[in-house]
């Protein structure tokens, strides 16, 4: 989905750090044109965007090479999103006030596109009260406003204004892009492998990453669902806006699941969960001797299945992974837990890499997702679900 993005960057130490957003941008495959004010150059120079984008950089109103002499005009005509990286205090007050006094202010003036801000500057200036208000007006104009963040800043200190990181950005502005094929909607993930204790320091795991749980997790909240992710233990960051209960065991996933399952509207399954918990569990480590131990096992609940089985289920999507006879045992456990729609994959290609292909297994028969990487995978899969959800939904 290539985008034209229109990227502004005002005067400030953060500029630095938008040389690596536009790398990003551009990487993923987007056109960026980018407009320095004048204090910009100060910080960064005009070269660094030209190499990075490989498109001329505008920096001043009054061009005499552009044929009808509106720089302004012609670079907000077909942007799909005109964001500001870093943006001063001075940037937001002249926009919030309507003031246009050079390029890239006019440019917002006269934009069709939507505005995007990422504000960067000194927390004495970012709480500043005519700041806040600036900030507030431009939310009310319908900008996105993207951070700050808090944390230690050039001038020495710490604390709010902090622009966002190029990886945040550039995940929020992919985020933004996404169609909302899930709005409104609830969604309850399971996602990484669950922990069975043996003693106070031993336990038995699944492998599992937890990528593509999280992956899913992203493309559905950039979906513009509501997302609660119950994960497992793993060391992935929370994907952007989504509610996060960490657990250990089985158990504690399904308690989880069961206090959030009323109120969600699909339910996807992909965690990992251990099929037998320890009996004979040790409240202390248990010493080491040349004896034999016996680990007595068993069951955990099928989490899955208890909530697609219940009385008035959510869509729910089961997960799959085999080693042999993906399409025979992938369809099998479909229809033993009754499911809408079973994601099946083999072991061998999916278990913590970033890439992954699938076949998805719903009433019409199969669907191959060929190799990609797993955000890929995870917004296809979410355009799949979006196309089934309604005809499930009418059916009940
Ligand atoms: O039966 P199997 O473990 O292969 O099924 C895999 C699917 O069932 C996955 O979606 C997994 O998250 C879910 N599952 C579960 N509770 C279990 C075992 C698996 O929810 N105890």
């Amino acid at each position: 989905m290539q985008k034209r993005i229109v990227l502004g960057i005002t005067g400030g130490v953060a500029a630095y750090k938008s040389a690596e957003l536009t790398r990003l941008l551009v990487k993923a495959g987007h056109s960026v044109h980018v407009v320095m004010t004048e204090a910009a150059t100060e910080f960064v120079t005009p070269a660094t965007f030209q190499a990075l984008s490989g498109n001329p950089v505008h920096t001043a109103l009054w061009n005499s090479s552009v044929s009808n002499s509106m720089a302004h005009i012609n670079l907000t005509r077909e942007a799909d999103l005109l964001l500001v990286a870093p943006a001063s205090a001075n940037f937001i007050a002249k926009v919030a006030n309507g003031i246009a006094d050079d390029l890239l202010t006019t440019l917002v003036a006269a934009r069709t596109s939507p505005l995007a801000v990422a504000p960067a500057m000194n927390r004495q200036m970012w709480e500043n009260p005519p700041n806040q208000r600036n900030v507030e007006q431009l939310k009310e104009d319908g900008a996105l406003i993207l951070g700050p963040a808090s944390g230690s800043q050039a001038c020495g200190e710490v604390g709010m204004g902090r622009m966002l990181e190029p990886g945040q950005l550039f995940e929020e502005v992919e985020a933004w892009f996404q169609p909302k094929l899930l709005a409104g909607k609830r969604v309850l993930i399971t996602a990484g492998p669950t922990f069975e204790r043996i003693d106070a320091v031993r336990g038995i795991t699944n492998t599992s990453s937890g990528k593509m749980g999280f992956a899913i997790a992203r493309a559905v909240a950039e979906a513009g669902a509501t997302v609660t992710l119950v994960a497992g233990e793993t060391a992935l960051a929370t994907p952007l806006a989504c509610q996060r209960i960490d657990v250990k065991s089985a158990q504690e996933m399904l308690s989880a699941v069961q206090t959030h399952v009323a109120a969600s509207d699909l339910f996807i399954s992909v965690a990992a969960v251990a099929d037998y918990y320890v009996l004979n569990q040790s409240e202390h480590k248990i010493k080491k001797d040349a004896h034999i131990l016996t680990l007595e096992l068993a069951p955990n609940p099928d989490i899955l299945a208890s909530v697609a089985c219940a009385e008035n289920p959510p869509f729910c999507v089961g997960f799959a992974a085999e080693s042999e006879n993906l399409l025979e045992y992938g369809e099998a456990k479909r229809k033993r837990k009754q499911l809408p729609l079973l994601v099946a994959n083999l072991v061998q290609t999916a278990m913590g890499a970033d890439d992954n292909e699938v076949i998805l297994l719903d009433d019409d028969g199969q669907h191959r997702l060929p190799r990609a990487p797993k955000q890929e995978i995870a917004r296809r899969l979410v355009a799949h679900i979006a196309r089934l959800y309604p005809r499930w939904k009418e059916g009940r």
